[in-house]
């Protein structure tokens, strides 16, 4: 099995690359199943997750071609099937978009129920309640979600969470759907903005995306289109707070600094100095962190991606901090894992008590799911000693080139999968 191991203590200092954020990427495929022309589009990340995708929907008849490692050619004339059920595509919470997308334009889909990172309850009532105001018939059968409809009907939605994944499964039903549904309470991060961008470039009529009342006119028929999909705001942050946590200097290029800004007023808070351009951001840590307090709220709020990632730098700051999580009640599991490198953190309820030490030392660790992963590993770059971190296919479903974009910057960090690798490892940072 493939594992990450690091040589903590090294700064990380220079330029790193951003690439195109997956939580855009997963439902911009979906929805580019929605015409018979081709669609082109750019800034795909290549990672597990939107790899899987892909590959779920040529599994189908769609016709996928990477023109280039960042670029994909997508033809979904020769649909032959409506059902999704590969043994991969379960294990993506994104699969799901394949139901707004098919029943937006078939008026049917079935679709294995999603796994996804286990990061507690998720639920999926806010997108069956959105599939249901549409006018269509959605059952739970055989582990399978079906939906089907004669024809969608506009509807006025009121979500009783602002769920980024119902929002987006309802906009693109309802992109095709007759008449004007609004969703009201509709999630507003990045990515729901720009996948409205994406389903308007081929034709949709969506209005208000990042505001919490999105207006969808329903059109007959979605076109081709060119697209560029948005940078990753996680994984920006992720870097963000590696250069924190390492006491760094490191440029974070290919931004949109506006995404970035409950992060970037954490790092201040904090006691960094955030430099913002046009389209990078530049993070410079000199001194230890000071204590701070943070809650995950759903955008513009301080993002539940970004929470491992901050508890681990406050976990090196002084002082006494409160990290609540408001989203997912299971975010807190990599803490155990934190507590064997030094940490001095414990999780009642939904907040992470987080007491300051000088230096986490390193250990044997694993990452329980995709974001706490990428905090272990900033841990580890800043530990006295060796860390592994294991079960680094959570990583891979969401950060492209983690080890490699790491290493660029100084880090002491390697992809392994043998005692032998370790060994040489050790040997060569002695
Ligand atoms: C998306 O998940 C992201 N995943 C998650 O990123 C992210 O953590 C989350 O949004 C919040 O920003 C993708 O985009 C593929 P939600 P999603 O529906 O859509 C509750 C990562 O690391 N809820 O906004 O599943 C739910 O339980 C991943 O990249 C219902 O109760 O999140 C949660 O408490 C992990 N009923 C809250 O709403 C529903 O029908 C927000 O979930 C739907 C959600």
């Amino acid at each position: 099995m493939e594992k990450y191991v690091i040589k903590g203590g090294t700064p990380l200092v220079g330029e790193v690359e951003i690439g195109g954020a997956k939580n855009a990427a997963l439902p911009i495929l979906a929805a580019a199943t929605m015409t018979d022309e081709t669609v082109y589009i750019d800034n795909m990340p290549d990672e597990a997750d939107t790899n899987v995708m892909l590959s779920a929907m040529a599994n189908i008849g769609v016709i996928v071609e990477r023109t280039g490692r960042h670029s994909v050619k997508i033809n979904a004339s020769q649909v032959s099937d409506y059902r999704i059920e590969n043994e991969y595509i379960k294990k993506i919470r994104a699969s799901y978009y394949m139901i707004g997308a098919f029943l937006g334009k078939y008026k049917k889909a079935s679709v294995v129920i999603p796994g996804g990172c286990n990061i507690g309850l998720r639920p999926i009532d806010q997108h069956i309640k959105g599939f249901s105001a549409l006018g269509a018939t959605v059952t739970i059968e055989h582990g399978m979600i079906n939906a089907f409809a004669d024809s969608l009907n506009a509807s006025h939605i009121y979500l009783d969470i602002a769920s980024v994944g119902a929002t987006i499964n309802i906009m693109m039903a309802a992109s095709m759907a007759e008449g004007k549904t609004i969703i009201e309470n509709a999630a507003k991060e990045p990515h729901v903005v720009d996948l409205a961008n994406f389903l308007n470039s081929m034709g949709a009529d969506i209005k208000g995306a990042g505001t919490d009342v999105i207006r969808i006119k329903g059109v007959e028929k979605l076109h081709g289109t060119e697209y560029t999909i948005i940078p990753d705001q996680i994984e920006a942050g992720t870097f963000m707070m590696a250069a924190a946590a390492t006491k760094g200097d490191v440029t974070i290029k290919n931004v949109i600094p506006k995404h970035l800004e409950s992060i970037s007023a954490k790092l201040i808070e904090m006691g960094c100095q955030v430099l913002e351009s046009d389209d990078a951001v530049r993070v410079v840590a000199t001194k230890r962190m000071r204590n701070v307090h943070v809650k995950t709220l759903p955008y513009p709020g301080y993002p539940t991606d970004m929470q491992p990632q901050i508890t681990v730098v406050l976990g090196l700051a002084s002082g006494i901090s409160l990290v609540t999580e408001s989203l997912f009640e299971n975010r807190f599991k990599y803490v155990d894992e934190l507590t064997r490198m030094g940490g001095n953190i414990k999780v009642e309820g939904s907040t992470a008590i987080i007491e300051g030490v000088d230096k986490y030392t390193g250990a044997e660790v694993s990452a329980p799911d995709l974001r706490a992963g990428a905090a272990l590993v900033i841990a580890g770059l800043t530990a006295e000693g060796f860390t592994t971190v294991e079960d680094i296919r959570y990583i891979e479903r969401g950060y492209e080139d983690f080890d490699m974009k790491l290493r660029e910057l100084g880090a002491q960090i390697e992809k392994i999968d043998s005692d032998r690798d370790l060994q040489k490892f050790k040997l060569k940072f002695a």
